[in-house]
């Protein structure tokens, strides 16, 4: 870290007032101090003046701590203690503190005291390089250490600051001294080292602190091993030890070429070629050597009749080094006298000395070949020179030139076949060869199939499109030539007629418009084949991907759906589910259901694909909903929509009591003549329900607190709720009647009700009736207690509107039931009367006499 920052620079102006750099050794004799490490949270207890102070306190200084007026103790605040930043570099060996001032004691005492900042381990050490280049020269003896100059940074101080190095990667070949009161860090060589094995090194120098939670830093080291030279050229393996130069070769011909490598580099790998002076001097005329690319040439024309062997010892030296040496043998073969002509006899069709054979042909005899020339040459021969698919082979003095293979066209169409004339001087020397080319044609027969340059095609295409839209273009390639490689083009026999196919240029096209509803796919084979006779064909095939387009609205199974609910449904309860299908692909049949025109409480649930409501339904206030549902599905350009029409009814559930409308009241009294005739009608009770149905069907039954020997003069038409006079009036009936009404629906499977008080006067005076008072029930609470109840009459609750015939049947059981429970009833009563004469039992709509002598407690 470099001293004299611009950072560093601020803090220093800032601080100056607050920092007096002295030895801390005088600050802390016989004076208060504290001591706080660096950077700790704010309320923080630091010290306190009260062991030192009488109260009160007061800090004047008001950074980084405050002080508790009552008990002097001192605590840090939001500002944080940074060491490195409060203490320049250069006192980073002594104590770093802060010197605050604060008025203490009653009367006011000015005191000055430190605050020691301690150091703790918040920065890491710091390389500035993060590689650090040294060279080191191959030939350094094992021992040698170098100076490293990049050395890490901590700002730390003490331990905290105090750093370790070691090296990571290093594999033994190098090592690490840290001289303690040294110049630095060495780098200690400690193997050998060889440029040409390895030419660098690269490993981790790692620096430490010795805080107690230790940081490191990490810089890389890059050892580049220089070169010395300690190679020397030497000969290749392949540079040329014996070559040969025909007798009639010409100036600058190149002879040879020697190579010599020196594994040292740059200027040290150098290598320079001489002759040596031990080469003949004839050698020395007819050669040239160059010194840098060892290319040996002739220097003029020669002209040798002779066959001559000549040694040239080369030379390759290198700086320092001794030269190494090669030999090369130069074998100088005569020139010929006279030229040797070959005499050819066709066998085969030949057109101005050229040969024609169709391809594909078993090894056959194309012609005789024969020397003629100088008789003086003796032990002539002919060969083929290079690889050819001929043979030449010798048969009385002539020689048979066939094929050695059947040839083909669509390899090489034409073959040039070198034949060596070799021969040897009257002397016997070796002269040099000459050579006669004999030309071939091969023709073309159709052996070839077309090849298509994929034997599979993909293609995907948008359904909809134009009829006569272009797909794709396939192509076949014939090796034959002419007509046996002319290409056309076709499909095959079971294709769909929409497809066609250019038969020249094989672009494929479709003449309908693809839907990709009725097929997502199609398969197709296309032949290629060629003119030859007989033609050759080949197929490839064509898959074709349908892409779907949102051509299609979503369809719902019917445009009106109808669906009931009963009205006591939950809010969110399901009302019905809603098939709909959109045959398009992916987002485009992706569809969702919206309720619109929507003034009733239902949702649509597009997770479940029903229709739910939303709250609470009242059939007395609605019993039937209309509107529609709109699908719309998610296609990518346009939105497709249909809608069906919803109908909705509730289903009345018994959730009204029958309200009472006559008599209006409990206390209305209703003068009756003893005179009136049986069977008359004297009042009526009429409740309304506003339920439907069963729910709403009322019956009236007039029931006695207990059983009663008399009988009530009248009698409650349970449907009607006419009351009428039951048998002549006696003078025993003359008084006030109250008829205990319970006027209950049909509801189930428990049926709601109410109850109303009819009262009657029977007397003669005819004047109108008064009541003080309502009468009170005094019989048993459970007014629905009726023979309807008896538990075998219970019947299941069926909800369902569709289900009426079965609630018909539960009604019909019911009544059943009903007549059932009356003559039990009835047999049970007949027995009570026998047992206890006193009690009178009402049964159905009869309704005790003088009710009120017994029951009622009048004063
Ligand atoms: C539904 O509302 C739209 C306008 O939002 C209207 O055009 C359409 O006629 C309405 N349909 C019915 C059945 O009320
Ligand atoms: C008559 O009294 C009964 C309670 O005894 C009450 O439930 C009923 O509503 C009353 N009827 C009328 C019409 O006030
Ligand atoms: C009840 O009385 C009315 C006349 O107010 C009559 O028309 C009707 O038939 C009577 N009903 C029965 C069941 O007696
Ligand atoms: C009938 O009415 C008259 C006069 O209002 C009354 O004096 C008489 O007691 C009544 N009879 C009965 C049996 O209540």
């Amino acid at each position: 870290m470099g001293h004299g920052t611009p950072d560093n620079m601020n803090w220093a102006g800032l601080l100056q007032s607050l920092l007096v750099v002295v030895h801390v050794q005088q600050i802390m004799c016989g004076s208060v101090w504290f001591s706080i490490p660096e950077e700790q949270e704010p309320g923080i207890l630091a010290g306190s003046l009260r062991k030192h102070f009488p109260p009160p306190y007061q800090l004047l200084t008001q950074e980084y701590l405050w002080m508790d007026k009552n008990t002097g103790n001192l605590y840090t605040t939001e500002q944080k203690t940074d060491r490195e930043a409060l203490c320049p570099e250069e006192t980073k060996a002594q104590e770093c503190f802060i010197l605050h001032n604060a008025v203490v004691g009653p009367s006011g005492d000015l005191i000055q005291f430190p605050v020691i900042i301690e150091d703790i381990n918040d920065n890491a050490p710091h390389f500035e390089n993060s590689e650090i280049h040294l060279r080191v020269s191959e030939d350094v003896t094992v021992g040698t250490s170098f100076l490293l100059d990049d050395r890490a940074q901590d700002r730390d101080a003490g331990d905290n600051g105090e750093l370790h190095y070691h090296l990571e990667d290093s594999d033994g070949v190098f090592s690490l001294k840290v001289e303690a009161d040294g110049p630095g860090v060495m780098l200690v060589v400690q193997t050998t080292l060889d440029r040409e094995t390895k030419d660098m090194y690269q490993m981790a120098l790692v620096a430490t602190d010795c805080g107690s939670d230790p940081l490191s830093a990490t810089a890389t080291l890059i050892i580049t091993v220089t070169d010395v030279n300690d190679n020397c050229p030497s000969f290749s393996s392949d540079s040329p030890r014996s070559v040969s130069v025909p007798g009639d070769s010409l100036k600058n011909t190149l002879v040879a070429q020697v190579r010599a490598t020196d594994p040292d580099s740059g200027p040290n790998a150098a290598i320079v070629y001489s002759l040596s002076p031990k080469v003949s001097e004839r050698a020395k005329k007819l050669f040239s050597l160059d010194s840098l690319t060892g290319y040996i040439r002739l220097t003029q024309d020669l002209q040798s009749d002779d066959s001559e062997e000549l040694l040239l010892k080369v030379l390759a030296s290198g700086h320092h080094c001794p030269p190494a040496d090669t030999q090369v043998t130069v074998s100088v073969l005569p020139k010929a006298k006279q030229e040797l002509t070959i005499k050819i006899g066709f066998i085969a069709e030949h057109q101005n000395q050229t040969m024609v054979l169709p391809e594909n042909q078993p090894p056959t005899v194309l012609a005789v070949l024969e020397l003629e020339g100088d008789s003086s040459l003796k032990g002539s021969s002919l060969a083929i020179e290079s690889e050819v698919p001929f043979t030449l082979s010798p048969q009385n003095g002539k020689y048979l030139l066939s094929t050695s293979k059947p040839l083909d066209y669509e390899m090489k169409s034409e073959h040039h076949i070198s034949v060596v004339v070799q021969g040897r001087s009257a002397e016997g020397s070796v002269i040099a060869p000459s050579r006669h080319v004999i030309r071939v044609m091969v023709a073309d027969v159709n052996d070839n199939a077309p090849h298509f340059l994929q034997s599979h095609y993909q293609l995907e295409v948008e359904e909809n499109n134009k009829p006569g839209m272009s797909l794709l273009q396939v192509s076949a390639t014939d090796a034959d030539s002419g007509y046996n490689g002319m290409v056309t083009y076709g499909l095959g026999k079971h294709t769909s007629t929409i497809f066609n196919i250019d038969p020249v240029t094989g672009r494929l096209s479709v003449s309908a418009s693809l839907d990709r509803e009725q097929q997502g796919a199609h398969a197709l084979t296309v032949f290629a084949r060629d003119s030859g006779s007989p033609p050759l064909e080949s197929a490839a095939t064509v898959s074709i991907r349908v892409l779907d387009q949102n051509d299609n609205a979503p369809a719902f199974l019917t445009p009106h759906f109808i669906f009931f609910i009963p009205e006591n449904a939950p809010p969110f309860a399901h009302v019905g589910g809603l098939v709909i299908t959109d045959p398009d692909e992916g987002e485009n049949g992706n569809t969702e259901l919206h309720v619109v025109n929507n003034s009733g409480p239902f949702v649509m649930d597009n997770t479940q694909g029903t229709l739910r409501t939303t709250t609470n339904l009242d059939r007395e206030m609605q019993d039937r909903y209309e509107f529609y549902l709109l699908a719309s599905d998610h296609g990518h350009l346009v939105t497709l929509t249909s809608s069906a029409r919803i109908t909705i009814f509730v289903e009345d559930i018994n959730d009204n009591q029958p309200k009472v409308i006559l008599p209006s009241s409990n206390s209305s009294c209703l003068t009756v003549s003893p005179e009136t005739i049986a069977g008359t009608m004297v009042t009526k009770i009429y409740a309304i329900d506003e339920d439907s149905g069963l729910n709403s069907e009322i019956t009236y039954t007039a029931v006695a607190p207990e059983p009663s020997r008399n009988s009530s003069p009248f009698r409650v038409d349970s449907r009607s709720g006419n009351i009428t006079v039951a048998q002549q009036l006696l003078q025993k009936d003359l008084g006030m009647h109250h008829l205990f009404i319970v006027v209950r629906d049909g509801g189930r499977p428990a049926p709601l009700y109410t109850t109303v008080w009819v009262n009657l006067l029977v007397n003669d005076s005819m004047e109108p009736c008064h009541l003080d008072r309502v009468p009170t029930w005094t019989g048993t609470p459970d007014l629905v207690q009726t023979p309807s109840k008896a538990p075998i009459c219970e019947v299941e609750d069926t909800r369902s509107a569709q289900l009426t015939l079965l609630a018909g049947l539960s009604m019909m059981l019911a009544s059943t039931c009903l007549l059932l429970a009356a003559v039990v009833l009835y047999l049970k009563y007949r027995r009570s009367r026998l047992q206890q004469n006193k009690s009178g039992h009402v049964e159905g709509n009869e309704i005790p006499l003088r009710f009120k002598d017994k029951y009622y407690s009048d004063d």
